[in-house]
């Protein structure tokens, strides 16, 4: 990132995360409209504030939560900047509704999810996020519990094929993860770059290749470690039960596996889903939310050009209405069945 993309945020610090699509999830939350009362939102992925200081100035009442103690930290002069306005909570935006609860923050007016790392995480080598740069193969965005080396040390090669070949969409997983496996009976993973050049080695890399052959090595350890499509599932029945009726809930994605369950949501929760030609449709159920047209925005040429992320960004929305909540059903998603954490932890242990 150049200097040309710093912005400054309200405390008057460097912020190096640009938020992506921000006129947008403003609107969406119709935080460009004026209210009587100042809405109460639910940003779920703070980062580095800038989505919840843009809320904050236009003039909503904001409980921010993440996973990243590092967030939380560089957070704190923010929340005193907007005494009362803003609150940072540490925790997993799967349990935003505990969460919001505990904080007496109930009947939001909107919640608003940011999916993926944000570039502070990208940026500090000592993350093991980038495989570009030389650090710790961590990944952890808690900074907690298994890490990606633990991942690729230990779990066997078949469960690994299928992490990588699933979540990381790589066509030659079987590939890398022999050439994982052969490695570390000669030494134990460590650092990003000993991956890095193992999956370049394996796969080669040609001239015309747009991006780096480990990048989808790195994305599909990242959503595994971090169990970021479970986070996302969980997150957004929670924001279902949270939201007050007229309430909106606004996700932003950067690729198809996350923007696939905010789709499936809301397609199950606007009642649109089509019965199967082989099954009548029973247990209609009521729907939750309402959407205009498809509640999918791109961001604007404009935007892409000046920030590679906006690129790939999609932003669905939603407007809760007065049903009670549905049932949590999280085989909606129909999620890939792979190896659990928990049981790569014991392992581990
Ligand atoms: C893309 S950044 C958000 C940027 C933010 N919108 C801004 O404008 O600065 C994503 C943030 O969400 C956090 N995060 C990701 N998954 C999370 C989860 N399951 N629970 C809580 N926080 C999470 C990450 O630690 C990261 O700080």
């Amino acid at each position: 990132m150049t200097d040309d993309n710093i912005k400054y945020d309200v405390v008057g610090g460097p912020v190096r995360h640009v938020p992506v699509m921000l006129n947008e999830v403003l609107s969406c939350l119709q935080l460009t409209a004026t209210h009587s009362n100042p809405l109460k939102i639910v940003d779920g992925t703070f980062g580095a504030g800038g989505y919840s200081s843009a809320m904050v100035e236009a003039g909503a009442i904001v409980m921010a939560i993440d996973r990243d103690p590092n967030a939380i930290r560089d957070g704190a002069d923010l929340v005193s900047k907007l005494a009362g306005k803003l609150s940072l909570v540490s925790g997993e935006f799967r349990n935003l509704g505990k969460l919001a609860h505990e904080n007496d923050f109930n009947n939001a007016d909107g919640v608003v999810l940011d999916i993926g790392v944000s570039s502070m995480q990208l940026d500090e080598a000592e993350r093991g996020f980038s495989f570009q740069k030389d650090g710790p193969l961590d990944m952890r965005m808690s900074q907690s519990g298994v890490s990606a080396a633990d991942v690729v040390n230990t779990m066997k090669q078949s469960d690994l094929t299928r992490v990588i070949g699933i979540l990381g969409e790589e066509r030659r997983a079987s590939h890398v993860s022999r050439a994982i496996v052969r490695e570390r009976e000669k030494m134990t993973f460590s650092t990003t770059l000993q991956l890095a050049s193992l999956v370049e080695k394996t796969l080669g890399r040609r001239a015309t290749d747009r991006i780096h052959p480990a990048t989808r090595t790195f994305q599909a350890l990242r959503i595994f470690v971090n169990q970021e499509l479970e986070q996302l599932g969980e997150a957004l029945f929670a924001a279902e039960r949270l939201l007050k009726a007229g309430g909106r809930l606004v996700v932003v994605t950067f690729h198809s596996l996350e923007d696939r369950l905010v789709k499936l949501f809301f397609k199950d929760r606007t009642g649109s889903q089509e019965g199967s030609r082989h099954l009548p449709l029973v247990n209609h159920k009521d729907a939750t939310f309402t959407i205009d047209g498809k509640g999918l925005l791109k961001a604007s040429r404009e935007e892409a050009e000046i920030n590679p992320r906006a690129r790939s960004a999609k932003l669905r929305w939603g407007e809760r209405n007065e049903n009670p909540a549905g049932k949590v059903d999280m085989s909606i998603f129909g999620l890939p069945n792979l190896v659990s954490l928990d049981a790569l932890q014991l392992k581990g242990d």
